[in-house]
């Protein structure tokens, strides 16, 4: 499939406010953004640690997908994201191997990425995200 790098870990936080003073003045991170992303209905903020980022996801929907995770797990790890150099062909390659897909074609993410997910079910329960810059 060609992955390149781990683009970013997507961490689900019940609260940005209290996370980011951790990652920042604990792990001496620097958080430089925040976004709202509502078709997934998460706030979500970048810090970066060399090439890879950690992408802290706040729900702002008990219904979304990061509020359930909350819901069923708890805080923690909720995603890990690989950079691809094309999407479509990762995904067409994955489901021609009989892996599920959450996403059949890519769609827009935060920082501007395309992305599409994996289905837990079909890659050992880690929600998996494939990524590259948008154009
Ligand atoms: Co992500």
């Amino acid at each position: 499939m060609n992955l390149t790098h781990i683009e970013h870990l997507g961490i689900a936080v019940k609260s940005l406010e209290t996370a980011i003073p951790y990652y920042e003045s604990v792990l001496g991170l620097k958080c430089y953004a925040v976004e709202e992303v509502a078709e997934q209905k998460v706030k979500t903020a970048f810090l970066k640690v060399g090439q890879t980022k950690i992408e802290l996801l706040e729900s702002t929907d008990p219904e979304g997908p990061v509020g359930k995770f909350i819901e069923k797990k708890g805080e923690g790890i909720h995603h890990i994201a690989f950079a691809v150099p094309d999407v479509q062909a990762a995904l067409d390659e994955a489901e021609s191997k009989g892996v599920k897909l959450i996403d059949k074609a890519p769609r827009g993410g935060a920082e501007g990425l395309n992305i599409a997910f994996l289905h837990p079910k079909s890659t050992c329960s880690v929600l998996t995200e494939l990524c590259m810059p948008g154009k």
